[in-house]
């Protein structure tokens, strides 16, 4: 649901962001900020810092940067939702309910009485592990060299031998049957009444990303079939939208999660210290699982078992989590035949390398491919270099097209341009996808280096607006936000501005006006910029270069899409341009810097 502006910022002003993030993180306090080693990336001297002024955070190291909120987001992960939950309950306020409705009201709290039956459940089933009935279960897990601490923290539990326990246990603690036959922990029939579905088995709860038990995953501890039994989807669990292992693999710091099969797996990789595993469950990855991902990477490990329902399943989730904008890349663990077993044979060490290793997803794809082709023969070659055209069209963006299609020429020793011939021959057929255009206002032709120096000057500007409010006024004259080109510092300016003319800059709230998290970091880094001056004089001198540059840049934009035809156009920007030039003769004036300014910059 939308929460207002108010509420959103009536969360942060009651949050304290260094007392938050004081929570995770050690803080030194120096000057007006405070540092500590940096969450997000791993260092060993603190370029992380937290503004209490400001009520914002950023890394000089990586850019992480933000407010209250987005540091919940990046840190634990949350959605927008989940951290102003957080934050509500943690200052005490009380959000305003989604819906009032009954029907609405019932339901969540029928799913509440669901989440808590499975944690009862988690925990009898713990309990039971550790009673003298669990003996032989604990043995098996042991056996499979999982340690204690593993073992409690996957919180892993033994289902008993006898047919209805679980049922009694739920019962004693009141639970109505009505509830019990909706929780997918048990068989039921009018005839015989309830049985437990779980039945002398080591079992796996299954947590959602927020650590809550929605399910469950049983392994018989012998050969016995089915191998594994799993919960059947409930009101609160859904195998098409939850990852075994993600409420502990989203704290990772690694860039990439590791994406496999088995419950297993998840918990051999975490204990050899690849905290970044999940797995999806027992079902081939879906379209929602890999937007879940997405929030959290952008690039994934797929291992799968090289057989042939493994093979298919890489095939069937390359394109998808390329879909959700996360590049893929395969690890081949052959000999072995999944994580756990390989590192059990050959350690972590090599396992790392095995991921190092990893293939990327396109070049896989193209692999398997090949099999059906007889390079060797002419015809088999030209068919098969068809295909690769026709797989080359499907890669949307036009540089990496043309990096395969290099990639591949090479692989297959046979001439690109050819390829590239072909390729440009089926787009324009209208065979497979087509290839969107570039927005008009994003073709102006210039020179890349060029530009990051614009946004380079822009971001600095708005740095010095930020610590200088007062400029804003003193300036209205010559800077307007129109005068910033670079869309995310113009966005920002006008924010900037409105504020401004409301009474007062207030840096946090702007950030929350840009849902995505990457525009965050930005403008919190455009809000962090460090700013070191030699002398005082400098400043004032460096800020003055970035404003003419701007206003000049401006106005060559302004200049290039004027219609010939508008003489009052060409008349304004000749004007605007003679008053540039006595602005660039005169220099800074004395009064543009409020007194005192200087040191505090
Ligand atoms: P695997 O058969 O590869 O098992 O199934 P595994 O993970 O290596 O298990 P161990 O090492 O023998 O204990 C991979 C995944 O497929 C699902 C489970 O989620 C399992 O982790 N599966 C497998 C089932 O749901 N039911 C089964 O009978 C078998
Ligand atoms: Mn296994």
């Amino acid at each position: 649901m939308r929460y207002s502006d108010e509420i959103i910022e009536e969360v942060r002003d009651r949050t304290d962001i260094v007392d938050l993030i004081s929570g995770y993180v050690k803080l030194q306090r120096k000057g007006s900020s405070f540092f500590g080693l940096c969450p997000f990336h791993n260092e060993k001297t603190g370029s992380f810092s937290v503004s209490p002024n400001k009520q914002m955070y950023y890394c000089f190291g990586c850019g992480a940067g933000g407010n209250a909120y987005t540091f919940l987001m990046q840190y634990e992960n949350y959605s927008f939702q989940e951290a102003i939950q957080f934050l509500a309950d943690r200052a005490g306020i009380r959000l305003p309910e989604e819906d009032h409705s009954k029907e609405a009201k019932e339901r969540a709290d029928r799913r509440a009485v669901l989440l808590q039956i499975q944690k009862e459940t988690a925990e009898y089933y713990v309990h039971k592990l550790l009673s003298p009935a669990g003996t032989a279960a604990l043995q098996y897990l042991h056996s499979r060299d999982l340690t204690d601490l593993t073992i409690r923290r996957f919180g892993l539990g033994y289902s008993d031998k006898y047919s209805n326990d679980l049922y009694r246990y739920l019962k004693e603690k009141q639970y109505a049957d009505e509830i019990l036959r909706d929780s997918g922990l048990f068989h039921y029939d009018e005839k015989h009444g309830f049985s437990d579905k779980f039945w002398n088995r080591v079992m796996f709860p299954i947590m959602d990303a927020n650590s809550r038990v929605i399910g469950f995953g049983g392994r018989v501890m012998g050969d016995a079939k089915p191998k594994y039994l799993n919960s059947p989807e409930t009101v609160i669990f859904d195998k098409s939208r939850n990852l075994y292992g993600l409420h502990v693999a989203r704290r990772t710091k690694e860039r990439q999660m590791i994406i496999c099969e088995g419950y297993m797996d998840v918990i051999a990789m975490h204990q050899a210290g690849f905290t970044n595993a999940v797995a999806s469950l027992g079902t081939a990855l879906t379209e929602q699982q890999c937007s879940l991902l997405a929030r959290f990477t952008k690039e994934v490990l797929v291992i799968y078992d090289m057989d042939d329902a493994g093979i298919r399943a890489a095939r069937r989730g390359i394109p998808l989590l390329k879909n959700a904008g996360i590049s893929a890349r395969v690890v081949d663990l052959r000999p072995h035949k999944d994580p756990d077993e390989f590192i059990r044979a050959e350690g972590k060490e090599a396992f790392q390398e095995r991921l190092d290793k990893a293939e990327n997803g396109f070049l896989f794809l193209v692999r398997l491919d090949e099999r059906d082709y007889d390079l060797e023969d002419p015809g088999g070659k030209t068919a098969f270099l068809h295909h690769l055209a026709g797989m080359l069209l499907e890669i949307p963006d036009e540089i990496e097209r043309s990096t395969y299609l290099d990639t591949c020429a090479r692989l297959y020793r046979t001439d690109p341009e050819m390829i590239r011939k072909e390729v440009g021959r089926r787009s324009l057929q209208g065979t497979g996808r087509r290839i969107p255009d570039t927005p008009r206002s994003l073709r102006l032709r210039r020179d890349p280096a060029d530009r990051r120096q614009t946004d380079k000057g822009q971001k600095l500007m708005l740095t010095w607006l930020v610590n200088y409010p007062e400029l804003i006024h003193t300036l209205s004259d010559v800077l307007r936000p129109e005068d910033f080109t670079n869309p995310l510092c113009r966005e920002v300016a006008e924010k900037l501005w409105k504020q401004a003319g409301n009474g007062g800059i207030n840096p946090a709230a702007i950030l929350d006006m840009f849902p995505d998290e990457e525009d965050q970091a930005e403008v919190a880094s455009m809000f962090h910029t460090e700013l070191k001056f030699e002398k005082s004089g400098d400043k004032k001198i460096a800020f003055f270069d970035v404003l003419c540059r701007m206003k000049r840049e401006g106005l060559e934009l302004r200049s290039a899409a004027l219609d010939p035809a508008d003489l009052n156009g060409f008349t304004a920007l000749a004007e605007e341009r003679r008053k540039l030039e006595a602005m660039q003769r005169s220099g800074p004036p004395a009064d543009w810097f409020p007194e005192g300014a200087e040191e505090k910059m």
